[in-house]
């Protein structure tokens, strides 16, 4: 065997001392060393876990493509939750938190870029049949989609647009979360009542996403965005951040997610199918009719006014 290299010495010497400042015996440790085996990839990210958790309602081959795409989205979700997080709850400097958002606008472009997976990659016939087996279960359910958002912004900027017309300010949590926009979503089309999809959502996510809204309701990327113009360390460059983020998830990822609608649910004359349980989605949505904007002082009026508008067009010229 090879001579002990000082480095090696080393290392056992910081174990030796890591083990004894703890009262333990190095040399257990190092004799379960011995024993141990190695970590294997498939077992380190859970991989059969992972590839077990795709189980399909019906015997159509796409409906595992929805099913693991909805997956990856809900994964994407998670990354920037997690970047979202450490943002509002560790002390930043301006350049971190400008490489946190720099992030989280690459999982939002993932997400934007790879829809069309939703757009063109399955079958129409398929879809329009195995959904049926699907209600009223609904992406419209995402907690963690409502999560971002809560972690965005301020409740104001997300309160339904007629209500926020009505109102310049609300201050009571209560009051603004019942007159979030998503509760005039997944309602009936012709009723306005709420669909069973709705109450479902709020049944399982209401009591954490009131408890998660008080808690940001002054914390939250807005207000970062907020302290660091009064610092008077707002840098064009991190202003551009966050407008990407704003974008990117308020307009690119809705008008891309929207195509998916129209596609599937949309005849060639233009006649909408029922969606999950006959809800409302042509009105609901094109971002230009919640007009959600997380960070409205990084737009001017008109860009505000005319939101969407911009990139509709682009997408109409081609
Ligand atoms: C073929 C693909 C898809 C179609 C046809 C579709 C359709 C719809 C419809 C019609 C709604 C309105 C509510 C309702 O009627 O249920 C909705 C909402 C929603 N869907 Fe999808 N969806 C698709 C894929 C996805 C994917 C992959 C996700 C990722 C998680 C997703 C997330 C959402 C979210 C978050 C909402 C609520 C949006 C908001 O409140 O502004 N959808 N979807």
């Amino acid at each position: 065997m090879e001579e002990i290299s000082p480095e090696i010495l080393g290392k056992v010497k910081e174990l030796i001392k890591k083990y004894e400042d703890s009262g333990q015996d190095a040399g257990s440790y190092l004799e379960g060393l011995l024993h141990s085996k190695y970590l294997g990839y498939w077992e380190y990210i859970h991989l059969d876990t992972l590839l077990s958790l795709q189980n399909p309602k019906t015997d159509f081959k796409d409906e595992k493509i929805f099913i693991l795409y909805h997956q990856i989205t809900e994964l994407y979700f998670k990354l920037i939750i997690h970047e979202l997080q450490q943002i509002l709850d560790d002390e930043t400097t301006v350049e971190w938190l400008g490489k946190r958002i720099k992030r989280a606008n690459a999982y939002l472009k993932a997400l934007v870029s790879s829809f069309v997976v939703m757009i063109d990659g399955m079958d129409r016939e398929q879809f329009l049949q195995y959904r049926m087996a699907l209600l009223p279960a609904s992406g419209f359910q995402s907690g963690q989609f409502r999560e971002i958002e809560l972690y965005a912004t301020n409740l104001y900027n997300l309160l339904s647009s007629s209500y926020r017309d009505k109102h310049i300010q609300v201050d009571n949590v209560d009051e603004a979360y019942e007159n979030i926009y998503w509760k005039f979503g997944a309602t009936d089309a012709k009723t306005g009542a709420k669909t069973t999809t709705l109450k479902e959502f709020e049944h399982k996510y209401d009591a954490s996403l009131k408890s998660l809204s008080q808690v940001r309701k002054t914390n939250n990327l807005y207000s970062k965005y907020k302290a660091v113009e009064e610092k008077g360390a707002m840098t064009d460059e991190l202003k551009e951040l966050f407008r990407e983020f704003d974008h990117t998830l308020n307009i690119e990822w809705r008008l891309a997610h929207y195509k998916s609608a129209v596609r599937y649910l949309q005849n060639k004359v233009g006649v909408s199918t029922d969606a999950t349980g006959g809800t409302n989605w042509h009105q609901y949505l094109p971002p230009r009719f919640q007009k959600i904007i997380f960070f409205p002082q990084a737009w001017s009026k008109q860009e505000q006014e005319e939101w969407g508008k911009k990139w509709v067009d682009e997408q109409l010229r081609g």
